[in-house]
């Protein structure tokens, strides 16, 4: 056990069943010897041929990371604004101030608001040796999801998101990213303002299947799961 566990760590299982999507961070620092735990975890996940081209970039407190936060920032309240307009937030349920829309807009717009002052910014990559192909992101996504459940076992939270797409070349040539190497998201740390708690997701049953295409299986979910009915209806 590291010196960044705390005495009360969350099983395995538990973890991954509560693990939600942190957006919002208490100004606390996250201590070196917690980050240093959490990338133990994330460099310990599988990909193609133990290959390892993961790599992850962490940034903190220095010039580049402060820079780095800022062009990310700038390019996320951009994405979400359009998202915002898009997908009417603002009407329908999301006009009802106490509806699961508005406060996820709520949500989403403190965080690309304060998106400058979240503690820790890491941007996962991946080394090309090859062509794009579909599965190259198999040998990065473990790694990030192992991070997140890391950061939950250690008393942090994260979030898992793609603000660094609009704004990719200011980023490459900031932090000097070779172009040869795929940035594979944006993850954002901290001390959770909010809670933890279990993620609703769909029914095991819509989600997996046996023997064939659309077959489910008929096993229960545990007692106690949460279910949402977002995403693309079941065919
Ligand atoms: C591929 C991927 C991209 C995502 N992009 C964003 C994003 O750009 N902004 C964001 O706030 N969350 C992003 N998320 C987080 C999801 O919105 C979140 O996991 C989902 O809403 C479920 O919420 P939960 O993790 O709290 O259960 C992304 C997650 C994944 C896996």
């Amino acid at each position: 056990m590291s010196n960044a566990t705390p005495a009360e760590s969350v099983g395995l299982l538990e973890g991954i069943s509560t693990t939600r999507t942190i957006r919002r961070y208490t100004d606390e620092p996250v201590p070196d010897d917690a980050l240093a735990a959490m990338m133990f975890a994330a460099t310990r996940a599988p990909s193609g041929s133990n290959r390892q081209p993961f790599r992850m970039l962490v940034l903190t407190d220095g010039p580049k990371a402060a820079e780095a936060k800022r062009i990310i920032g700038a390019a996320a309240r951009e994405t979400w604004g359009e998202k915002r307009r898009r997908d009417s937030y603002d009407t329908g349920s999301g006009a009802v101030a106490d509806s699961p829309k508005a406060r996820m807009a709520r949500v989403m717009q403190s965080y690309v608001d304060d998106f400058e002052s979240v503690p820790v910014l890491v941007l996962p990559c991946l080394v090309r040796y090859r062509a794009p192909n579909s599965l190259e992101g198999a040998s990065v996504y473990p790694a990030v999801q192992n991070l997140l459940l890391a950061a939950r076992g250690l008393g942090y939270g994260g979030a898992l998101t793609a603000w660094h797409a609009a704004a990719e070349p200011e980023l490459r040539e900031l932090l000097e990213i070779p172009d040869d190497v795929f940035v594979a998201g944006t993850v954002t740390i901290g001390k959770p303002a909010g809670s933890h708690g279990p993620v609703r997701r769909r029914p095991m049953r819509e989600l997996v299947y046996t023997e064939s295409w659309g077959e489910s299986v008929d096993w229960e979910d545990p007692p106690g799961t949460r279910f949402t009915s977002a995403g693309p209806p079941k065919r």
